[in-house]
């Protein structure tokens, strides 16, 4: 099987990347080649060196107003890796719709609600605050539009009556830890295909993943 050479972009943490990295043995269709980071204090850098992934930092305030200047080195990163798709996990940084559209279709992101609600920032406050009794997570593809492209996963978590931000977070987070891997292989894999702007995947035995509700019960009461 040929291995898509995957890069993780990332600005913190690195949970999500994380994940990805834990799935991505020898079977899975994408090779983790890079972790870029943005900003050199991202705690997921020290995490994917420890696993062995080269990581590259491109530190976006040495680049303050010059956002074709800070692509363009991100770009030779890329290109020195031979990066053929890019994972965004948290990775804080609006990219340039010139960025995007040479990326189109190879990039793809995962975004902490059910998508169209809640797009930009703060996604569990805002859920809280609107009363909404299920909320989740969204992997797509990335499109100029911020957290406005191709669906390609949704995973949705209850919201219970005592939630804070914190638990609701946690929640949320588990069920993205399950569904980007499995979302990201597709992509990897040339399983998606897009249709009038919708994303399909191939084959029906990914329908039951893409659309992860419930969550097993394990999981759910872990966060709770
Ligand atoms: C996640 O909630 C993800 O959905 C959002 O940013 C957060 C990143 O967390 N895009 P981590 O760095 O993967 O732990």
């Amino acid at each position: 099987m040929k291995r898509a050479r995957l890069a993780l972009l990332i600005s913190g943490r690195g949970s999500n990347m994380a994940a990805i990295l834990e799935a991505a043995g020898p079977d899975y269709p994408a090779e983790p080649v890079l972790v870029l980071s943005n900003r050199a204090d991202a705690a997921g850098l020290g995490v994917a060196a420890a696993k062995g992934v080269p990581t590259a930092v491109v530190e976006s305030r040495a680049f303050k107003g010059d956002r074709a200047g800070f692509e363009a080195a991100m770009e030779a990163e890329l290109a020195r890796h031979g990066v053929e798709i890019i994972a965004l996990a948290g990775f804080m940084r609006v990219l340039t719709a010139d960025f995007v559209r040479r990326w189109e279709g190879r990039l793809i992101n995962i975004h902490p609600s059910l998508l169209p609600a809640f797009p930009g920032l703060d996604t569990h406050a805002r859920a809280l605050a609107s009363g909404v009794r299920l909320h989740g997570c969204t992997v797509h593809l990335v499109t100029a539009g911020v957290d406005e492209g191709p669906i390609l996963a949704q995973a949705a978590v209850p919201v219970l009556p005592d939630d804070t931000e914190a638990r609701l977070a946690a929640r949320v987070l588990a069920a993205e830890h399950q569904l980007y891997p499995a979302a990201l292989s597709w992509l990897a894999a040339g399983r998606v295909r897009l249709e009038a702007g919708r994303a399909n995947i191939a084959s029906v035995e990914s329908a039951p993943d893409s659309l992860l509700n419930p969550l097993p019960r394990a999981v759910l009461l872990s966060t709770t």
